[in-house]
């Protein structure tokens, strides 16, 4: 696809926390205090065009969720600045909705009412239905309107979680690992069926993950972050159209070079 205009721009960004705990929640910090300071993020810089899959990858603890929550408001960072859409993030904004692993619903409200929870400044109910309708149908969930989470499967969860993310019309998407809590087939399915959606909203969606077929499969811009304090090592634009067939040999290469900048050089 052809790449508009800039949607997103980390400029020079760095994240420190101070340790709270009395003993520090990652090994790595072992000598760490309460109150020193912990570097996780230095000098990110990345720009990311409107309607752009961006996967994120690195090694636990690299500050990948953090980016995250830096890009969406909920944190400010230490140094540097986030634009989106020309202007500087400078707090959360209403419509910004995270899909975790498995786990989001609220399980005393049925699939339907979890996907109108998003919407519920809208008072016209016909309207209210059909937009949840149309988010349904899009996830593939017609028909368990009125299930509760608990009659749901894992994959069926995680849809539901994706049609409730899509119902606020969230300017960015943001994809916390989202799919990590599902067995192998289920995963393939949804990542499918994600490539489908991505292709049809064009939504602007930033993705964490730690498979690297998974971000092969649906990244028009792969980043992968190095162990703190974390720098970009890769910051690669895939430009072979979807949906892709992953084995296809023009995708080996970077299959390659993404298992090396993350450290692993024997690959089967
Ligand atoms: N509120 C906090 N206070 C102090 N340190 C924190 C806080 N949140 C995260 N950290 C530390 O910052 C580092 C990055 O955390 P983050 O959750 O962003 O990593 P991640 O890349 O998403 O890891 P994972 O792959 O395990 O999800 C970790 O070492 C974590 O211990
Ligand atoms: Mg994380």
């Amino acid at each position: 696809m052809e790449y508009g205009r800039s949607k997103l721009s980390v400029d020079g960004v760095g994240m420190e926390y101070i340790e709270r705990r009395k003993v520090p929640r990652n090994k790595k910090d072992r000598g760490k205090k309460q109150g020193d300071r912990v570097e996780v993020l230095r000098d990110i810089t990345l720009n990311i065009y409107e309607g752009e899959f961006v996967c994120i990858l690195g090694p636990s603890g690299c500050g990948k969720s953090t980016l995250l929550k830096l890009i969406a408001g909920f944190l400010k960072p230490t140094s540097g600045s986030i634009v989106i859409d020309g202007a500087e993030v400078d707090g959360p904004r209403p419509d910004n909705i995270f899909v975790f692993q498995e786990g989001g619903l609220f399980p005393w409200l049925t699939v339907y009412e979890n996907v109108a929870l998003g919407i519920r400044h809208v008072t016209d109910e016909k309207k209210k239905e059909g937009m949840v309708g149309e988010y349904l149908e899009m996830v593939d969930l017609t028909g368990f309107e009125n299930h509760y989470p608990h009659m749901l499967s894992g994959g069926m969860k995680q849809r539901a979680e994706i049609a409730r993310a899509l119902a606020v019309g969230p300017d960015i998407l943001y994809m916390d690992e989202p799919f990590s809590g599902l067995d192998f087939l289920t995963r393939l399915h949804l990542r499918e069926e994600l490539v489908n959606m991505h292709l049809y909203i064009q939504k602007t969606t930033l993705f964490v993950t730690h498979d690297i077929d998974e971000a092969i499969q649906l990244a028009d811009r792969l980043v992968v972050l190095s162990e703190r304090p974390s720098t970009i090592k890769m910051n690669y634009e895939i430009r072979e159209p979807h949906p892709r067939d992953i084995n296809a040999g023009s995708l080996h290469d970077i299959r390659q070079q993404l298992y090396l900048s993350l450290g692993v050089h024997y690959t089967l």
